[in-house]
């Protein structure tokens, strides 16, 4: 192996085409090197990140507090596995635990174990405090959302690219429309053996659905009032992006089970975290659930890293008020090809009218042929999530490649 071979663009992107499985089908661009809001490719050329891998660098690329982090526990123990105890793992237990005000913690690595945590949870919460007859146990979810790629998780997905091909699915999990409220009552209403409701307060991978007002305290209020586990996925919504450090914040909502992935590292390693009560996570016991890196030191002492960073660099109140900007700025440019901006704080979507030409694909080549790096979600939308370390200059910049991306685009239809 050529250790010190230096791989141009090309040639990376032929290895991965040539050797890798098929599962992606990335926008056309090598990154190299990466640092706060800014990605460079082999060649040398820098662009804006408007990604932050799917909300993973809220933080920021390389965030040098976290690698530090990473870098002075990396010397001294990274994995114990959970046959043995760890002398990071209680510290982080009680961090997260105080930070986000719950009662434990159950430390996995990615999103969709987390999803797949909270799902084994409120299955045995059901039977053992519930009451459900053994395997009858329900589980409803909503239309359009994204939990990840285990079986689970597209089973319990509306969406056919997720799903399709990948059956038998898991039983028991109901799909009801997303912000609407009556649908999850008479779902709840009809059915004694519903454990939990899973849903993502903002849809990300949707293309940054927002709910209406008050749907956030209607879910809380009624998972209450029918004894079911209100299960909040925010593991792309989460850790400030949408302008508050959860989105269920913005309804001073407080979800039975919450689940955390993605900027718990900072985009480091794969750090994903179920927070709930004692009453829930007590129910599963030693040797029913768990993994081989859950709870990691190198992981615990990232994670606590991550979360003190947001808070001491403010960066929900940065989201917040940037995302405001930024909102108003792209609701100014006057293009027939935008038909609708939306979304919270830093997570913002722009749908693109596709009648005139230009896929979504097609815009996110032309911003990134102007220094800007964005992906399309769910065809024509395409996401907006800078880092949220982010300032309000350049995020005046971004406006302006974005501006000039629709003015000078040749008119096609
Ligand atoms: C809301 C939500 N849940 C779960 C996941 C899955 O996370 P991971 O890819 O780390 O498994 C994602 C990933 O995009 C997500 O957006």
């Amino acid at each position: 192996m050529e250790k010190m071979l230096k791989i141009d663009s090309q040639t990376a992107m032929d290895l991965e085409n040539q050797y890798g499985a098929h599962n992606y089908a990335p926008i056309k661009v090598v990154v190299s090197e990466a640092k706060g809001v800014f990605v460079w490719d082999p060649e040398g050329k820098r662009y804006y990140d408007f990604l932050s891998a799917y909300s993973a660098v809220n933080q920021g690329h390389c965030h040098p507090r976290i690698i530090n982090a990473l870098i002075e526990q990396a010397k001294k123990v990274t994995l114990t596995s959970r046959a043995f105890y760890n002398n990071k793992l209680g510290e982080y237990e009680k961090y997260i635990t105080e930070y986000f005000g719950y009662e434990k913690v159950l430390p996995m690595n990615t999103g969709v174990e987390g999803g797949e945590t909270a799902i084994k949870l409120a299955r045995r919460w059901g039977y053992d405090v519930k009451g459900i007859p053994k395997n009858e146990a329900k589980i409803i979810f909503v239309e359009g959302n994204f939990h990840g790629r285990t079986l689970a998780a597209v089973s319990g997905s509306t969406d056919p690219s997720s799903y399709e091909g990948f059956g038998p699915y898991v039983p028991g999990f109901l799909k009801i429309p997303y912000n609407d409220l009556k649908a999850l009552e008479e779902s709840l209403k009809a059915d004694p053996y519903i454990a939990g409701f899973m849903f993502e307060p903002i849809q990300g991978e949707a293309g940054v659905v927002v709910p209406d007002d008050g749907y956030l305290k209607g879910v809380r209020d009624l998972c209450t009032q029918y004894n079911v586990l209100m299960m909040a996925d925010e593991v792309q919504t989460g850790l400030c992006r949408t302008g508050r450090m959860l989105a269920c914040d913005w309804e001073n909502v407080k979800p039975d089970i919450l689940i955390l992935g993605k900027a718990l590292s900072g985009g480091t390693i794969p750090v994903s975290a179920v927070l709930s009560s004692d009453e829930i996570i007590l129910t599963i016991q030693p040797g029913e659930h768990g993994s081989t890196y859950g709870g990691n030191p190198l992981a615990c002492a990232v994670a606590m890293e991550a979360l003190q960073v947001l808070k001491d660099e403010n960066m929900s109140e940065n989201a917040n008020r940037l995302g405001e900007i930024l909102k108003a700025e792209l609701k100014k440019i006057e293009s027939p090809m935008i038909e609708l901006i939306r979304g919270k704080g830093l997570f913002i979507a722009m749908v693109i009218n596709e009648k005139h030409g230009y896929t979504a694909y097609d815009i996110c080549y032309e911003f990134m042929s102007r220094g800007l790096l964005a992906k399309p979600t769910h065809g024509n939308i395409v996401r907006f999530a800078p880092p949220l370390v982010i300032t309000e200059e350049q995020i005046r910049e971004c406006v302006d490649i974005i501006k000039d991306t629709f003015k000078s685009l040749p008119k096609k239809v």
